[in-house]
């Protein structure tokens, strides 16, 4: 497989288009809010990490595009959802307006709501076609179980009720691992679960996806501290105006950046047992922790 990331990122933005109603369905209203959420310029990274971790097992990118799609969209219903006043209130996502500035609350709760049930009605229906069915079941399986209240739901009731007051550093990482880091994992799991992959090298690549996600948030909370607003496409400095947990408040931008490398480090250990086929996922670890944006 090419590791031409433009590349695939462009065959996951074809397939996001073909998965989703054309912009002028009926009722148009909601089709273009998701469409304006889903098309406005996000890294991509979990559909990467789906389709790169299918590729060790010699997946298609083609067979891993329905479930690669399918989280791209639970991850953007999050961000949709994440910005509402009522949870995060914050105006820029990807460097445009937030969707509730754009088509109002009403119609920025219904865009989440709708893909999410998209990302299951992808899975359920495109998948198949590559897939025999317990392989479907198990990624059915996987998204629900990272995307709901013993995963990033968990992990965002956890950051909410946690604002505005002294976390402890055990709830701290409770947040990162379940808000963020869930997600992060479902997609190298999803990617093992399409190929088939011995329980072992499920638990190595488990063991990866964790400890990429956790340092994933990581980066993410130090950017609001350090990062630029235009590379972001998102305002900065918002954590500490909402006292938030985050890495930078609990522990120092110092100690948060030094645990961010040792998760990386460590979860390339992960990837030793693949070998040279690993190369992509190692390649997209690196991305995912010097990333500025
Ligand atoms: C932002 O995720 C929200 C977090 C989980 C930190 P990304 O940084 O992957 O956002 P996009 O998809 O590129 O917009
Ligand atoms: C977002 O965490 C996690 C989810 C959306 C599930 P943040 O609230 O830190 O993400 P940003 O900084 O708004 O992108
Ligand atoms: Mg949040
Ligand atoms: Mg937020
Ligand atoms: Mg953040």
């Amino acid at each position: 497989m090419t590791t031409n990331w433009q590349e695939i990122i462009a065959a996951v933005d074809q397939a996001l288009d073909g998965y989703l109603p054309p912009a002028d369905s009926f009722p148009p209203d909601i089709c273009r809010a998701v469409r304006y959420s889903v098309f406005a310029g996000g890294k991509r990274l979990r559909p990467l990490l789906v389709i790169t971790t299918a590729d060790i097992f010699g997946v298609p990118l083609q067979h891993a595009l329905p479930a690669a799609c399918a989280i791209e969209m639970i991850h953007t219903y999050s961000l949709i959802h994440d910005d509402l006043p009522a949870l995060d209130n914050d105006d820029f996502r990807r460097g445009l307006a937030s969707n509730h500035k754009v088509f109002g609350e009403a119609m920025a709760i219904l865009a989440g709501d709708a893909l999410l049930t998209a990302a299951f009605e992808t899975l359920s229906i495109a998948a198949p076609v590559y897939f025999p069915p317990h392989i479907v079941v198990a990624l059915i399986q996987e998204v629900s179980r990272a995307a709901g209240m013993t995963g990033m739901i968990g992990g965002q009731v956890a950051d909410i009720l946690s604002e505005g007051r002294p976390v402890h550093p055990d709830v701290l990482e409770y947040i990162h691992r379940h808000k963020t880091g869930a997600l992060i994992t479902c997609c190298v799991r999803c990617g093992a679960r399409m190929g088939q992959a011995a329980p072992k090298q499920l638990q190595s690549l488990t063991a990866f996806g964790e400890k990429a996600g956790l340092a994933f948030q990581i980066v993410d909370d130090i950017l609001d501290v350090v990062g630029d607003e235009a590379a972001l496409g998102k305002k900065t400095g918002a954590d500490a105006g909402k006292q938030k947990a985050t890495y930078p408040a609990v522990h120092g931008l110092e100690k948060a950046r030094a645990e961010a490398d040792s998760l990386y480090k460590s979860a390339l250990a992960d990837l030793a047992p693949f070998g040279a086929a690993a190369a992509g996922l190692t390649e997209l670890a690196g991305m995912l922790i010097n990333r500025t944006k």
